[in-house]
């Protein structure tokens, strides 16, 4: 058995990352809106004000995915779009928007797997405090009830926050991000518990709401311990590190996926975080831990662990470590195994990759095509890896490449593209890339072909 015959073959994108139309029809503005005005913030100024247009272009874009066969895509809804000030007036126009868009994948036989919330927040409610207030959850939960209203006839497969370590890491801790803010320690904590009870309070929502049975989940990100060698004590210690916490840092998976799946923050962290820690309630840990069915995982990489003299994890950098060309990431496709097989032991829960894929120099050759062998070779090295969990025991429901089209990629800008399909942002001209055609291939072969 390798992966099921209703395995979800899909691609991802967001909302701010492609739709463009940032002023159009109602939308009201959002964190990145503004954080990309401000200068030095983002490579050579560049903002999502248009990006891949697929406000106008969804049908062209919708073909596309039919052309290449994707079982299932993974998209965003633009907050700001559907309730402008973040809370109250809802505009119709927003909604319509995803209505027709659900519409047109149903008709073309791709499931929606719909994401609440990339990381867009209304510019509103961050000016009323943001992801500090403590009404920020009820303000998700409302959001959220507006969008299960209107597409839970349709939608079945739904995630709530995407990468929570970088909105709240990136936009609140280090300030690379939108809204840009430095907070310390304890504030950031609050914001991550904030966070998490829009998760709980979302899920909640959809359990009481949804017109058809839900699929819920949601998609943090992490890089992933990879064991140096198949030595039991090498395992072990790449697990340790896997679940651990350090002291004053968010880049972990523990913290954010223990209160959700188990109701507790983790004595490791509270360690770690000391006098930082938020205060909680135990109604609130109920509502952070309202079941889910599937852990979604955005994995791009992984770093190598072995067991050093004392038996504690001790971090190698194998070389040549091959980057691609984003942020110099590595390749490293035993990340795709070990990822869901930690997540797997520890939470015992169904998942699906969410995200993975990588940037590379893509460009429209005089032949009219877009060859991209790194990311063929990428993909399939990283896909046998998936397969190898998935006939291990983990139960693995989909795989959802990072990222449709080429788009905004935050902070880098439009530099780094990830598309199966090149985006030409003169002119808004698709390419299918050479890895569209290939993935094509694998999917109708349900990977049978790698
Ligand atoms: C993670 C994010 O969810 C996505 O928005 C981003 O473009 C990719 N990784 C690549 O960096």
């Amino acid at each position: 058995m390798s992966f099921k015959p209703d395995f979800a073959w899909g691609a991802a994108t967001s909302a701010y990352q492609i739709e463009g139309a940032a002023a159009i029809d109602g939308r009201g503005p959002s964190v990145w809106d503004r954080f990309c005005r401000q200068p030095g913030k983002v490579f050579e100024g560049h903002t999502g004000d248009v990006a891949c247009d697929h406000y106008h272009r969804w049908p062209e874009d919708v073909a596309l995915m039919r052309e290449i066969g994707l079982k299932a895509y993974r998209f965003s809804l633009s907050w700001s779009r559907i309730l402008p000030e973040g809370t109250g007036k809802v505009n119709e126009q927003g909604l319509a928007f995803y209505d027709r868009l659900v519409d047109a994948l149903l008709e073309g036989g791709i499931d929606p797997w719909l994401t609440f919330f990339h990381w867009d927040y209304p510019l509103f409610l961050q000016r009323r405090g943001g992801w500090l207030n403590a009404d920020s959850s009820k303000w998700f939960a409302e959001y959220s009830a507006v969008v299960v209203d209107r597409l839970s006839d349709r939608v079945t497969n739904w995630m709530t926050l995407n990468e929570p370590q970088c909105f709240i890491g990136l936009g609140h801790g280090t300030g690379m991000h939108a809204p840009g803010d430095q907070m310390d320690l304890p504030h950031v904590l609050v914001a991550v518990h904030n966070a998490l009870l829009a998760h709980g309070r979302t899920v909640q929502v959809l359990r009481a709401q949804a017109k058809k049975t839900p699929h819920v989940g949601w998609a943090p990100t992490g890089d992933v311990a990879v064991p140096l060698t198949d030595d039991p004590a090498d395992i072990a210690a790449a697990r340790e590190a896997y679940w651990s916490i350090q002291p004053g840092s968010l880049w972990n998976q523990r913290w954010w996926a223990d209160p959700v799946l188990t109701g507790k923050y983790p004595e490791i962290g509270c360690e770690a975080y000391g006098d930082a820690l938020p205060v909680t309630t135990d109604e609130e840990m109920k509502i952070i831990s309202s079941p889910i069915d599937f852990y979604g995982m955005n994995i791009y990489n992984g770093y190598f662990v072995r067991a050093g003299a004392d038996g504690k994890p001790e971090h190698v950098m194998r070389q040549p470590g091959v980057p691609t060309s984003h942020f110099q990431w590595r390749v490293t496709p035993e990340a795709l195994y070990w990822g869901p097989r930690w997540v797997h032991e520890r939470y015992a829960k169904p998942i699906a990759i969410t995200e993975n894929g990588m940037a590379s120099h893509d460009w429209v050759a005089l032949d009219g095509a877009v060859h991209d062998p790194q990311r063929i070779d990428y993909v399939n090295r990283y896909l046998r890896q998936l397969k190898r969990a998935a006939e291990s025991g983990v139960d693995v429901e989909g795989y959802f490449h990072w990222t449709l089209m080429d788009n905004f990629e935050w902070a880098e800008g439009y530099r780094y593209r990830f598309g199966l399909i090149h985006v030409d942002f003169e002119t808004q001209k698709r390419t299918l890339k050479d890895s569209a055609r290939w993935y094509s291939e694998v999917i109708k072969h349900n990977a049978e072909n790698l």
